[in-house]
Parts: structure tokens; C-alpha cells; sequence
């Protein structure tokens, strides 16, 4: 608490912390789960921090990119190009272009318009190509939080509509076709869950290669490790599905092909806190309402993605800690009644001033929230590790050529 309150004094309110601690802790819990050698693919979009990604880089983690930025902040950071994976479903012309000049010799394709792209870039350039197909597979099997295959869906190829005289017309000398890739969902929230998600994705893979005669050097098993959003909870620990998957990975794909797992925030989620101050405490209508400094701008909960916050976020003095509480609707500064955190938010009776934190925030929080809503600055983002400021990042909005655009400009 002391930490924190030295914090906002020094870079002032709203506020991301992010401890380099519980990242390591999460890596070690999510590595002991899974088979021996296989590669954890970092998902940038949960927190594309460039301190944050230099640490997951160090612990040995690969990445899985979506974006040129998101390919900048990795390079940046060390991680040798090799080790991304370039993902996402509406890849331009430019974006491959730019990430093959920029040596992604990996991509995990999910159409034949982007296959087609691929194929010439990679004879042009005469650059060496891994191509990673994604497949959404026939029938759904996974009961995820957000299910994203076994549906209609933009993701990956359809398993049955996927030929191998179609894809035999974009090979070259320069691509191999050599990957499966599914991601069937986030979130299973139980061993039991995650490790059917799993044994699903196998078995398509399987199906899949075998009646395509892809000749695999690669499969990526997708995620789902689910994490605390915004809540005093844990991770959860899946260290009981580790002995099942690699029974089944070794029974079935022989030990010269990599096995990748990705996930963004399982590392990430419980690294993070938003500090925030009220700004006021009032009453209408016999309802408490609580005006805090941030609101969907700092911590979307994903509202973009139409996944607004409901309730039950942890709010956690900082100061008053041992008064009674009060229920109030926690409410950001935005000139929208949308603009709430939680609407029975239990709090003590604040004062204009006072310090709280949100716990468990560190995936999908800053950039999956509404940054440029209302124009407000954006919060500083603070890197700890054992207790001391590693790193500080502050983010300006700036007009460019009548677009909005960020600049990041690291502080110590
Ligand atoms: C293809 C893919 N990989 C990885 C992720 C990261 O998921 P999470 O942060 O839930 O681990 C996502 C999230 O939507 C995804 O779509």
C-alpha cells in the first residue's frame, strides 16, 4: 500500500502497475502444466507493455503478433524473429510485406486470399516461408467463455472446405505447409475443461493432416488458460492436466514436431493494478454514486469488444481501509451513464481524494479500453520488481495528419 501511494505521488492518478514478479510466477505455474519442450507463445494483445514483453521474452517465451506495431514492440525487445508467429485474420497486403521485410518468416494463415499473397511475396522476395494453417474446425466441442471455432466464424479455414488441390496451386519452392493451428476459445476454467479443449484440437489436427498429407513440423494447441479479471482471485493452477497431454502428444505426433501453446493472460493478468482517486462521493435518488479518475477510457473490461464490465471488481482502499463500507455505483468521469465499473460496487465511505486499487488487471486492460474516448491523457504504466520502480511509460494522444495516434516515451 505504501508502494502504491509513494507511486501516484510520483506519477500521478490514474495509474497501471505492473509487477515483473507475478509474471515470473505465472510463467513457472503455466510451464509446470504443460508437456516437456513445448513453446509458450506470448499473445501480445493482452499487454503489448514494452517492459511487460521484455520480461516474458527473457523467461524464454515466444510470440504470437497480430499487428506491426505488436512485431515492433517484440524485435524491440530482443526476441529473435524466428520466434513470432504472425496471426489474425485480416493480414493487408502491406502488413505481410512489411513483416516479411522485416524477417517473419512464420504466419499462421487463415484464408487462400492470404495464402495467395504469401506465396508471391515469398517467391519475389525469394525469402523461405513457414506456413501455419488455421482451422476452424466441423463441429464445436470446447464450452469456453468466448468460444471462437465449431461455429461461423472469421477465424482459420472450415476444416471440410479446406482442399489439397487448392493449396497445392500456391506452392513454390520458397513455402512449406507445415503447421495446424487452432484456437478454439479463452477462459476454460477448469483443468477438466482445458485439457478436453486440448484433446479436441488433437484430433482435428490429426483429422486434418491426414487427409491433407501435410507432412507437420509444427501444431499449435491454442489456449484458453483463463485468469482474474479486476477480482482478489488466482490463477488457476492446471498442473493436473500436464501427465494426460503429453501422453497424448507422444502417442500421437512424433517428438520432432513443436508444440506451441498461447496465451496473454494467463502471464499478464494478475501482474497488473489500476490505482485510481474519487473524485466524488454523492447521492441521487437514494443510490451512492462514487466518481472515480478513470472509467471505460482506462479499463474497457474489453467494451470495444461489446464485453463491458458488470460488477464485482475488487475496489481496494489504499487509504480509509478500515472504515464501514457502503455500496455505491463506482462511475468513471465520461459524459456517458455507460461509463461505470460496477454498478454495487462495496467501497468505504470516500473522500475527494482518496486512493483505491483494482487488482488483476494486467491483460486486456489498457489497450483493450476505449483510450481515445473523450480525449483524456492516458495513464502512465509503472514496471516493478521486488518492490522497485523498474520502469515508467507514458503515452501522449497527438494529432497527426488529423488522425489520432499514440507516442510512447519510456520515463527513466
Ligand atoms: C488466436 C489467439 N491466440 C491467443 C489469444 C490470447 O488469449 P488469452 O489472452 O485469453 O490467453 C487469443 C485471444 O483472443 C486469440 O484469439
Amino acid at each position: 500500500m505504501k508502494l502504491y501511494k509513494e507511486l501516484v505521488r510520483n506519477y500521478g492518478s490514474p495509474l497501471y502497475v505492473y509487477n515483473l514478479n507475478k509474471i515470473t510466477t505465472a510463467h513457472e505455474m503455466l510451464k509446470n502444466c504443460l508437456p516437456e519442450n513445448s513453446k509458450i507463445f506470448y499473445s501480445l494483445k493482452a499487454n503489448p507493455n514494452p517492459g511487460v514483453v521484455h520480461h516474458i521474452i527473457k523467461l524464454g517465451c515466444y510470440a504470437e503478433i497480430s499487428s506491426i506495431r505488436e512485431l515492433d514492440i517484440v524485435l524491440a525487445a530482443g526476441l529473435p524473429v524466428h520466434k513470432c508467429l504472425y496471426t489474425g485474420p485480416g493480414k493487408s497486403d502491406e502488413e505481410i510485406k512489411h513483416a516479411m521485410e522485416k524477417g517473419v518468416s512464420h504466419f499462421s494463415v487463415e484464408s487462400l486470399d492470404e495464402l495467395g499473397v504469401i506465396s508471391n511475396l515469398s517467391l519475389c522476395k525469394k525469402s523461405k516461408v513457414r506456413i501455419t494453417l488455421r482451422i476452424n474446425p466441423s463441429s464445436q466441442s470446447s464450452n469456453a467463455s468466448i468460444n471462437m471455432t465449431g461455429i461461423p466464424s472469421q477465424f482459420g479455414f472450415e476444416e471440410d472446405q479446406l482442399d489439397s488441390k487448392e493449396l497445392m496451386k500456391f506452392k513454390n519452392n520458397f513455402i512449406v505447409i507445415e503447421g495446424i493451428h487452432i484456437y478454439n476459445g479463452s477462459n476454460f476454467d477448469s483443468s477438466e475443461k482445458l485439457f478436453n479443449n486440448f484433446k479436441s484440437a488433437i484430433h482435428t489436427i490429426k483429422r486434418v493432416s491426414r487427409r491433407l498429407e501435410i507432412d507437420l513440423k509444427f501444431i499449435d494447441l491454442g489456449g484458453g488458460f483463463s485468469a482474474p479479471y479486476g477480482k482478489n482471485e488466482t490463477l488457476i493452477n492446471y498442473k493436473d492436466i500436464k501427465t494426460s497431454l503429453q501422453e497424448i502428444i507422444d502417442n500421437e505426433f512424433s517428438n520432432a514436431i513443436q508444440i506451441a501453446f498461447e496465451t496473454g493472460r494467463y502471464l499478464t493478468a494478475t501482474s497488473g493494478v489500476i490505482i485510481g482517486t474519487v473524485q466524488s462521493l454523492k447521492k441521487s435518488k437514494e443510490r451512492n454514486f462514487c466518481i472515480i479518475d478513470f472509467g471505460i477510457n482506462n479499463l474497457g473490461g474489453m467494451s470495444g469488444l461489446r464485453r463491458l464490465p458488470s460488477s464485482n471488481f475488487n475496489i481496494i482502499p489504499i487509504d480509509k481501509a478500515n472504515e464501514e463500507k457502503i455500496e455505491a455505483s463506482l462511475v468513471g468521469p465520461l459524459c456517458t451513464p455507460l461509463d461505470y465499473i460496477d454498478k454495487k460496487a462495496i467501497i468505504p465511505r470516500f473522500s475527494r481524494g482518496d486512493n483505491f486499487f483494482i487488482p488483476n488487471v494486467g491483460a486486456y486492460g489498457l489497450t483493450a479500453s476505449l483510450l481515445g474516448f473523450l480525449s483524456r491523457d492516458f495513464p502512465k504504466e509503472i514496471i516493478i520488481e521486488n518492490n522497485d520502480v523498474r520502469q515508467a511509460f507514458d503515452y501522449k494522444l497527438i494529432s497527426l495528419n488529423n488522425s489520432k495516434n499514440y507516442l510512447a516515451t519510456e520515463l527513466i
